[in-house]
């Protein structure tokens, strides 16, 4: 059910916004999805702090707590280390994180709604820092969840996982799809076709798409220097959706429950590395 939502909270005057917000929607400059080392830099800054931001605003989820409240600690997180939260006035989007409760596939509206036990949370947040965007999400359990929704939240993070192990360069986007569908079906999960990963850095979405679904259609070939998202939506039923009218938040049409996990991944010639990390190893 739709909450309340908020005022907008404001971004200091010091931070460089991203040229989409205030506009109806981005600039479709083709930016392009390899970039140079000093490049790559800056998108890894921008990944480890939106990973930092991640974290922290995970560790505050606990019953009684509302979706606005973690939305104000992804906030002040990531403007008190002078970045810029990449969703805020993204497309017309009101806050700096998304928060996608149960049956929420994604791009949940934070609000007055209270997180109580028995709940899964997806928490997603981007950071826009130095020129470049990096962008990550995940599903935590709160309190006591059935079984088989804590078994569909750890598969779909290890889905994520065999879908950023099969990005090696020189094959195409699709084997990430492959990798993550045959072993969402091996479980009976239902598979979110229509929200992809996506290329990311200059752009929030450079246009270059992820699917996480075996289809022929996307063929773009993996090469190092590439930086993009996989962000896989598995679901306990069918993974049909809705959109509620606030043209934002997706829910599945059973409403059976969905998890998703994201990670901003760069290809180099040895095959992926994942940049939205707290600790580089
Ligand atoms: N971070 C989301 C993604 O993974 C996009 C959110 S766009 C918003 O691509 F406007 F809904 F915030
Ligand atoms: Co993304
Ligand atoms: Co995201």
């Amino acid at each position: 059910m739709p909450g309340k939502i908020s005022p907008r909270l404001s971004v200091p005057e010091h931070i460089e916004k991203p040229e989409y917000v205030g506009k109806k929607a981005p600039s479709n400059n083709k930016l392009g999805d390899k970039y140079s080392s000093e490049e790559i830099e800056k998108i890894r800054r921008a990944s480890k702090l939106a990973a930092e931001a991640l974290e922290l605003v995970c560790a505050s989820i606990e019953p009684g707590i509302t979706t606005d409240q973690l939305d104000k600690i992804g906030h002040d997180f990531l403007v008190k280390n002078n970045a810029y939260p990449s969703t805020l006035g993204y497309r017309g989007f009101p806050k700096s994180l998304c928060t996608s409760l149960n049956e929420t596939i994604c791009h949940g509206i934070p609000d007055d709604t209270i997180v109580e036990s028995g709940d899964i949370v997806n928490i997603d947040i981007t950071a826009y820092l130095d020129g470049f965007h990096g962008d990550n999400n995940k599903t935590v359990t709160v309190g006591d969840v059935d079984e088989t929704v804590v078994d569909l939240v750890t598969r779909t993070e290890e889905a994520l996982n065999r879908g950023i192990k099969a990005a090696m360069p020189g094959r195409e986007v699709n084997i990430i799809g492959r990798a993550i569908e045959s072993y969402a079906k091996r479980f009976g999960y239902g598979v979110v076709k229509e929200f992809t990963g996506h290329g990311v850095g200059r752009a929030f979405h450079t246009g270059l798409i992820i699917p996480h679904y075996d289809s022929q259609q996307y063929r773009d070939v993996i090469e190092p220097g590439m930086v993009f998202t996989i962000e896989p939506m598995l679901t306990l039923g069918e993974a049909d959706w809705d959109m509620w009218e606030d043209d934002w938040t997706v829910t599945t049409r059973d409403k059976s429950f969905s998890a998703q996990f994201e990670h901003t991944i760069l290809i180099t010639e040895r095959g992926p590395e994942i940049l939205t990390k707290v600790e580089n190893d």
